[in-house]
């Protein structure tokens, strides 16, 4: 088929679909009635006791000696906000040691996997599934090739990509062309991630290698712990198919999606931030904190016995996975016939959510899990000068942190420390710092 009978078609299935989105996301959460989740799905680490956080940590690690835990990365994202070329898993932020967010990451599973194995005596492995779309998945994956994998075997690792949509112009009507032999198209949002798991065969690659929990993240945040023990000890002690970790929201306009459960189906639901009324995400309780504040991080375990049920069902559904509209600059032809790189939006870019589906898991199968910002999410969104979500921040989060954990060892720090994710997962094996006085910048 030519393109431009491919443009034909497609409009002819999708334009209805793309006004219906932009419809939607013009009045998505007007009308409807939203509440915080309710207390048998949300839990707070920050409240539990020692005891507790040892209990979950305890069921992860025997999980992952077992062979039972899967990750998978989302990092399909084009990084447009950030500005850089390149994936945002290979940017270096700026660290002492100039990891970048893929080192980091990949340290952190070789270091939790040693812990686990360690603790039963195993030789088990995580791994490690990376989902990249056309743009990001050459240099990603060369990118793994010339740095050996960062310690991983070759063999842990599985590149996979996500699908693309058309292009279309403002109005949901035309399809914009890249050249006269080719429709503009983009990576299909992260909630492509379904139908990518059910296309690249994951699923029955999950059953053979015994896998029976995973842990999903985005690429873009320095302090995510992969393959966390306690999230994943948490969730399969409370039997959830699927569950979320949230930090509190820091003020009524920070770009991030909201945990709540859904009026009309008492089910849990995402009201992302491109798309909430401002006075619902400005509404304060009593106490002056804001009345929907668990937001979400984008760290969800699905156990995999969910993932092989549902996924058939979700995947080309537009009630569980419907599109939203992004209004975008679309280099493509325009309407002279002149390829252009445009410097206002010019089109729409179709994106899928990876929490539509949330609404599909029954409420006591769900679970929350509220974490301390400071020691889980610092995103990397934006280029070095915004006010917030950029490499600064996520350097001076980082170093905070290592910073904590050395100190609380009994360290003494002139200025701030970084600590390798294969020294320390999340703050253990520390003790040989106690009474040692440790450089401003020093890599411990
Ligand atoms: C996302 C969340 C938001 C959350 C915020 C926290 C969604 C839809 N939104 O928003 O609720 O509060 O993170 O930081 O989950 N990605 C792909 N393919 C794509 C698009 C994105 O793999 O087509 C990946 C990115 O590489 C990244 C992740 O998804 O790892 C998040 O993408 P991004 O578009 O930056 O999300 P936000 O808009 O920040």
């Amino acid at each position: 088929m030519s393109a431009l009978e491919t443009k034909k078609v497609l409009e002819e299935k999708l334009s209805p679909v793309v006004k219906q989105a932009i419809e939607f996301s013009k009045t998505s959460t007007k009308g409807r009635k939203f509440s915080p989740l309710s207390p048998h799905s949300a839990f707070s680490l920050i409240d539990s006791t020692a005891e507790t956080k040892q209990k979950w940590s305890d069921i992860g690690l025997e999980a992952i000696s077992k062979g039972e835990v899967g990750v998978i990365l989302m990092a399909g994202g084009q990084g447009t906000r950030l500005g850089s070329s390149k994936p945002k898993g290979c940017y270096n932020i700026g660290l002492p040691s100039n990891k970048s967010l893929f080192q980091i990451q990949a340290e952190k599973i070789i270091k939790v996997q040693t812990l686990a194995n360690e603790k039963h005596n195993t030789n088990a492995k995580i791994y490690w599934y990376i989902m990249t779309s056309k743009p990001t998945r050459a240099d990603t994956e060369q990118f793994f090739v010339d740095n050996k994998y960062f310690g991983l075997e070759s063999s842990q690792v599985t590149f996979f990509n996500q699908g693309t949509l058309p292009c279309f112009d403002k109005n949901g009507e035309q399809i914009l062309l890249e050249s006269t032999d080719a429709i503009a198209q983009s990576p299909d949002g992260n909630g492509g991630l379904y139908k990518a798991i059910h296309t690249n065969g994951l699923l029955e690659d999950f059953t053979n290698k015994g896998i029976k929990h995973i842990h999903m993240y985005c690429v873009d945040n320095v302090l995510v712990r992969v393959a966390d023990p306690v999230f994943i000890g948490f969730s399969i002690d409370k039997k959830f198919l699927l569950s979320t970790k949230v930090v509190r929201k820091r003020d009524a306009s920070e770009s991030v999606g909201l945990i709540v459960l859904d009026a009309s189906n008492n089910r849990p639901s995402v009201i992302e931030y491109s798309e909430i009324d401002p006075k619902l995400a400005e509404q304060k309780d009593e106490d002056g904190l804001l009345h929907f504040r668990a937001a979400n991080i984008v760290n969800h375990y699905y156990s995999v016995e969910l993932l092989k049920e549902r996924i058939p069902k979700w995947v080309d559904n537009q009630e569980f996975l419907p599109f939203h509209i992004a209004y975008k600059k679309i280099p493509s032809l325009n309407s002279e016939g002149v390829f252009e790189k445009p410097t206002e939006p010019n089109g729409i870019k179709l994106e899928q959510f990876i929490f539509d589906v949330f609404k599909d898991i029954e409420n006591e199968r769900f679970g929350s899990l509220e974490v301390e910002r400071s020691e889980e999410f610092s995103p990397l969104k934006n280029g070095s000068g915004a006010a917030n979500d950029t490499p600064e921040t996520s350097v001076a989060n980082y170093l905070d942190l290592s910073t904590k954990w050395v100190k609380a060892q009994g360290a003494e720090v002139d200025g701030k420390v970084e600590v390798s994710s294969l020294t320390s997962y999340a703050g253990e094996g520390l003790e040989s710092v106690k009474g040692k006085k440790l450089e401003n910048l020093q890599i411990v």
